[in-house]
């Protein structure tokens, strides 16, 4: 079942999602060779429970951590750690805040040092590929437009989309339906209704898209030990159109 929200519920994942933002744009700040992913985990929780909000990820299914923290061939649920991040490391930190049960779920990818070119558009390209997803999230359309415009922007660049992970609809859980593949194709899967709130998620490699899971059950990382990097909002799709739940700019 699809749970579709109201307005009210809408703005209070909103609330929750602003919050999400603002940490983002401090952890932004704080990444530096040295700092420990460890160190931005106690960041986000302090901040979160300072504002009256819950890290939503921790016990979720036994995980132990406020956030996951995914370092270069790491696709996502990388486990915080105490090695210090390297000048030239890819790190995506993604966390779900909980403010008074509203849920917001939102993964940054930041450059650690100076990273080569090839990295930036790497990382460029993701968060353009979520931009475009997030356009095809209007009422009407269907679960396969986003992925089939995600897919067909991708493509050119030759790099690899990840096709084991997908975004998610959230709330009252962290992942309810629908599922929101990276891929597709235009016309098919479940209709976009009015009311429903998303997650678009691309998770991109610079090369092939086959994942492997770690021995700790959680941890997904490249096949080939290429980078992958990930830029995920929670979309709210309304009347008046997509509604980034978790935008850092313009506020
Ligand atoms: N934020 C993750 C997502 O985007 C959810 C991680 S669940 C956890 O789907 F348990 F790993 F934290
Ligand atoms: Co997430």
């Amino acid at each position: 079942m699809i749970q579709r929200k109201s307005a009210r519920e809408i703005e209070l994942m909103h609330e929750a999602g602003r919050l999400v933002a603002s940490i983002h744009k401090e952890i932004a700040k704080l990444i530096k060779p040295g700092i420990t992913t460890l160190e931005i985990d106690t960041f986000v929780e302090d901040y979160l429970r300072n504002n009256g909000a819950k890290p939503a990820q921790k016990g979720y299914q036994g995980y132990q951590y406020a956030t996951c923290a995914s370092i270069n061939d790491e696709i996502c649920h990388g486990f915080p750690r105490k090695e210090p991040l390297k000048n030239g490391d890819v790190v995506t930190v993604d966390f779900v805040a909980d403010l008074n049960g509203a849920l917001a779920d939102s993964a940054w990818t930041h450059l650690v040092g100076d990273v080569p070119d090839e990295v930036k558009k790497l990382c460029d390209v993701t968060k353009e590929a979520l931009y475009i997803g997030i356009r095809q999230a209007v009422d009407g359309n269907r679960v396969g437009d986003i992925g089939a415009a995600i897919e067909a922007f991708v493509n050119q660049y030759g790099y690899g989309i990840v096709r084991d992970f997908a975004g998610h609809g959230i709330g009252p859980t962290i992942h309810e339906e629908p599922n929101i593949p990276h891929f597709g194709s235009s016309g098919k899967g479940k209709r976009l209704k009015e009311g429903m709130v998303i997650t678009i998620e691309p998770m991109i490699n610079m090369g092939l898209w086959a994942s492997q899971m770690d021995n700790n059950g959680w941890t997904a990382r490249t096949v080939d030990g290429s980078l992958s990097v990930q830029y995920e909002h929670t979309i709210a799709i309304t009347n008046d159109g997509p509604i980034i739940l978790t935008e850092q700019e313009g506020f």
